[in-house]
């Protein structure tokens, strides 16, 4: 059976930088506390007239010439329309036939998922060349007046190209999840749950709502476990590991990570300073810099992280 690699990856952010100082001028809140509280200063945000498959068609538009795409699974929380998918609109604004085309919902552990299920069609045969996506217009379902969540997402979108080789690329994944906590961090409206009312609207239910500290407390533990268990599954140790990718959500659940785990803290990239939290995105925008920068180089094994609402969890190995 062949593996599946990532041979190619791209990102977009926006050009609109939204700073601590200016969310000072927007909501009660200070510098000093989102910083002390989550290592964030700065986020990105997309103009008003654009959507997820807009974002993913900039993050993907330089890898994909002349790549023969049979595949697109795009991870979104935030998608353009219910159906059709974003998937469906991006292969629409590139042009291609001949392609797989589906949404993949997993919140802030979609990109793991998606790239999962990706490697399984490289894997058997069903796809030779796929375009994984991650895209997130985080800043659309925020209500900017609730100080808890405003302060940490932001917009952006990354991608991997994935195509069969003979033997790295994909090594393993592991997925767990707790669907008791799906409360703690939910969008409430918009679905057949809760259908869109104007009553919906005015209380701002179609917008994110989490319980912060119920979130942090699982979070630690949850990427704790997947990053265990990943090693053990592969019987490998931290320090097999040249760099871990974690969930950008917060400077002190990654530092906590790093602390319980015996990981050194220069082991774990950090981009969320300057992006904020983009869900799923953060992944492959944070493997895209990590390569880009040269922090990691072919043959290095990496391990993503990733946690998020549902509750799900999950890591990925990868031999790049
Ligand atoms: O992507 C999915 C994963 N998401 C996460 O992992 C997020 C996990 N949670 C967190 O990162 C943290 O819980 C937060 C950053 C969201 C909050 O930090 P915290 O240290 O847990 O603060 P808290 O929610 O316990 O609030 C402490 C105080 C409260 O005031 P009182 O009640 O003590 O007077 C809040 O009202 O901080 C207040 N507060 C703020 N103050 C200034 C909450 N947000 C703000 C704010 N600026 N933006």
């Amino acid at each position: 059976m062949k593996r599946a690699k990532i041979v190619a990856t791209g990102k977009w952010l926006p050009e609109r930088v939204l700073t601590n100082i200016d969310l000072e001028g927007i909501i009660e809140t200070s510098d000093e506390w989102i910083t002390t509280r989550t290592g964030i200063k700065e986020r990105r945000i997309a103009p008003a007239d654009m959507a997820a498959s807009d974002m993913a068609y900039l993050a993907v538009k330089d890898i994909v010439k002349n790549e023969p795409i049979d595949l697109i699974i795009v991870s979104t929380s935030t998608p353009d329309t219910i159906f059709p998918s974003t998937a469906c609109r991006l292969s629409e604004k590139l042009g291609l036939s001949n392609c797989a085309c589906f949404d993949l919902s997993a919140a802030c552990t979609g990109f793991s998922y998606a790239l999962e299920c990706g490697r399984r069609f490289i894997e058997t045969g069903g796809s030779k060349c796929g375009l994984i996506i991650a895209s997130e217009a985080t800043s659309k379902f925020i209500n900017w007046k609730d100080r808890s969540t405003c302060v940490l997402f932001g917009d952006g979108a990354g991608a991997v190209l994935l195509k069969p080789v003979e033997k790295g690329g994909i090594i393993g994944s592991y997925f767990n999840t707790n669907g008791k906590l799906g409360e703690i961090l939910k969008i409430p409206a918009g679905g057949s749950k809760m259908p869109a009312s104007a009553e919906t609207v005015e209380k701002n239910l179609h917008t994110i709502q989490m319980d912060g500290p119920e979130v942090f407390k699982y979070a630690v533990l949850a990427m704790s476990e997947a990053i265990e268990r990943i090693l053990s599954a592969n019987s490998l140790s931290s320090a097999d590991i040249s760099l871990f990718i974690p969930h950008q959500a917060n400077l002190r659940i990654i530092n906590l990570l790093s602390k319980r785990l015996k990981i050194p803290e220069e082991k774990m990239f950090v981009n969320l300073d300057r992006y904020g939290n983009m869900m799923s995105a953060s992944q492959p925008i944070a493997l895209d810099e990590a390569i880009k920068s040269k922090r990691i180089k072919e043959g290095d094994l990496i391990l993503m992280v990733a946690v998020g609402g549902g509750f799900t969890y999950s890591s990925t190995l990868i031999e790049l």
